[in-house]
């Protein structure tokens, strides 16, 4: 079954928002994107709040926010609960952020990372299972 993923980013973030949600269609993955839509500029708690709505409503099961470091899209989305939005930065952060943390958002900065290592790090991320057990305590804690 086709899978729904919701991604967002802001100017900062936009160039690489499009190269990975060309990379998830060829996944065949059903994007829907929140925006931005061009490169003037925008607030990104405002596109943060977009995703990670639909994300604690149960709207989408995972979705991606991208913009200058990624700092300031993963600090707006973990305001809301049910929201593990995490920012990675390599290929080890990207598997236990999921491993360790079930990361519901994968939160990127286009300014820090080549498109090869966001790719890597975008693969890692979809296709690593939550660990569970002990870590499913910790997580439960956040909330
Ligand atoms: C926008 O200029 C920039 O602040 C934003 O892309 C991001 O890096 C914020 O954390």
């Amino acid at each position: 079954m086709t899978e729904k993923i919701i991604i967002g980013s802001d100017h900062g973030g936009f160039d690489l928002k499009e190269i990975i949600k060309e990379l998830l269609t060829e996944l065949l993955f059903d994007v829907t994107d929140v925006g931005c839509y061009d490169t003037t500029s925008v607030h990104y708690p405002e596109i943060a709040q977009r995703v990670a709505k639909k994300i604690a409503a149960g709207e989408f099961s995972r979705g991606i926010l991208i913009c200058g470091t990624g700092i300031g899209m993963s600090l707006a989305a973990n305001r809301f609960p049910k929201i593990r939005a995490t920012l990675c930065h390599d290929h080890l952060t990207a598997r236990l952020s999921r491993e360790h943390n079930d990361s519901n958002i994968l939160a990127m900065g286009a300014r820090v990372l080549g498109v090869d290592t966001a790719k890597d790090i975008l693969m890692t991320w979809l296709n690593t299972d939550f660990a569970g057990d002990r870590h499913l305590t910790r997580i439960q804690m956040l909330d």
